[in-house]
């Protein structure tokens, strides 16, 4: 599929995103292995949050998708898994896999996972080595560095361990092991990373202590089922915020979307370069902040970020770099390597494809460099089937010259299904 946009005036008018990627996979896989019921509201139903589930119903969860707004979970407790009867595929989804990994670790069966050619790719040791010293049985490719993953589930020891890469998706594999550890795990995370897994476990009545930077969860302990609202995405309201914020003229309300504070660096950094974006009605529901928000257009000016930021704001960093090419001045973000090991090497990804579309930036081994403010140009660009890669030349496309064509833009409904049709609401208001 191609996406097809041409240059538009500004947006105007009120939206809603769908649920959270994050919170949607964990409320699949805590929901079942907690005991009683689980609601789902608001889950993401998108191509990587039903890989998550399709993997559930495999390993033998009851989860009932419903005819209303709810996912049913009925909790099997911790131990009530089955042995799946085929290989788990995770599809495109990097969540699913590195959770999974934690999760099946300390089950009393075998399980492969495997997914699609991006997933084979993507780094496994991350998950494997520290899962390895808890005493899990994992094998792969590469001595467990990639995919397929084949995991016999054993009698896990507790782990101390410091997070050496910046990840949320390491820290929730180690929590979920650490449920079934004979002990007490403790993990330390020198940057902080989005903390959903703790916050959901924290409500399910996990044995669970988060003290930043350490999270200490003990073993054996059933979680309890509840209700679990999910907020919007901040990771796809992003798209929108960016595209009020650099086109003359706009103003755009985003009804309910997620604004826990790991989540955030794309509304703190774009705010620092200038941007006018309020934050109202400000609430928690599920343990989890949400808030609407107001995002008005504003001249802005180029900004340093740097490795600190960088997981408060990971999966939008494409997206400042679009920002970035109407900011006047330099924009610098370095510290980002892990860019490269995402759905597609993100950093040479935007960086040519932006090029293309006339924007003055440059790669760099951690990040990118932008000088702004650039006159845009519509061109055919690629999306390397990276739903995020897409979605940030579909902003950059509302400001071109001409028409921009997104090759493969079917790769968009692995995060957000309807994200043409929120942006013609926004277009035609
Ligand atoms: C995610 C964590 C991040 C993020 C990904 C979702 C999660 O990945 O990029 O889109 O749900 O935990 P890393 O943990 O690899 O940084």
């Amino acid at each position: 599929m191609e996406l097809v946009l041409e240059k538009v005036n500004k947006l105007k008018g009120n939206i809603s995103v769908p649920g959270d990627k994050s919170i949607s996979h964990r409320s699949l896989i805590l929901g079942s292995i907690a005991q009683g019921e689980t609601r789902i509201y608001n889950f993401l139903d998108s191509l990587d949050c039903l890989k998550t589930l399709e993997c559930m119903q495999a390993l033998g969860a009851e989860i009932d998708l419903g005819k209303n707004d709810s996912i049913k979970i009925k909790g099997k407790g911790l131990y009530g898994l089955q042995e799946a009867k085929d290989i788990l595929d995770v599809g495109n989804s990097g969540t699913t896999i590195r959770l999974l990994t934690g999760l099946l670790s300390g089950q009393n069966f075998y399980s492969v996972l495997n997914g699609d050619s991006s997933i084979k790719r993507r780094p496994m040791k991350r998950v494997v080595e520290p899962l390895r010293s808890m005493r899990a049985d994992i094998w792969g490719r590469e001595n467990g560095q990639l995919t397929p993953l084949s995991i016999k589930g054993v009698r896990l020891n507790p782990l101390r361990y410091t997070l050496p890469v910046a990840s949320a998706q390491v820290k929730s594999a180690l929590l979920l092991a650490g449920l079934y550890a004979t002990g007490e795990t403790v993990i330390k995370e020198p940057l902080a990373t989005r903390d959903h897994t703790e916050r959901m476990l924290e409500i399910m009545q996990a044995d669970i202590k988060i003290f930043p930077p350490e999270i200490k969860i003990k073993g054996g302990k059933e979680l309890t089922g509840t209700d679990i609202f999910i907020p919007g995405d901040i990771s796809s309201a992003a798209y929108f915020i960016v595209a009020a914020s650099i086109l003359k003229g706009s103003q755009i309300i985003i009804n309910q979307v997620g604004v826990n504070s790991t989540r955030t660096g794309i509304i703190e950094i774009l705010k620092k370069m200038g941007a006018k974006i309020d934050i109202l009605n400000y609430r928690i529901k599920s343990n989890e902040p949400q808030a609407d928000l107001k995002i008005e257009y504003s001249d802005l000016k180029g900004i340093e970020i740097g490795k600190e930021e960088i997981p408060l704001l990971i999966d939008e960093l494409p997206l400042i770099a679009v920002v970035a090419s109407q900011a006047q001045g330099k924009t610098v973000v370095s510290g980002a390597k892990e860019l490269r090991v995402k759905e597609t090497d993100r950093i040479k990804a935007i960086v040519s494809e932006l090029k293309e579309m006339g924007v003055d930036i440059k790669e760099k081994e951690d990040g990118f460099i932008v000088e702004g403010p650039s006159r845009l140009k519509g061109a055919v660009c690629e999306s390397y089937n990276d739903h995020r890669i897409a979605m940030s030349l579909a902003v950059a496309a509302l400001l071109a010259e001409g028409k921009t064509v997104i090759k493969n833009s079917e790769c968009i409904d692995i995060s957000f299904p309807g994200f043409e049709k929120t942006l013609q609401k926004l277009i035609n208001f």
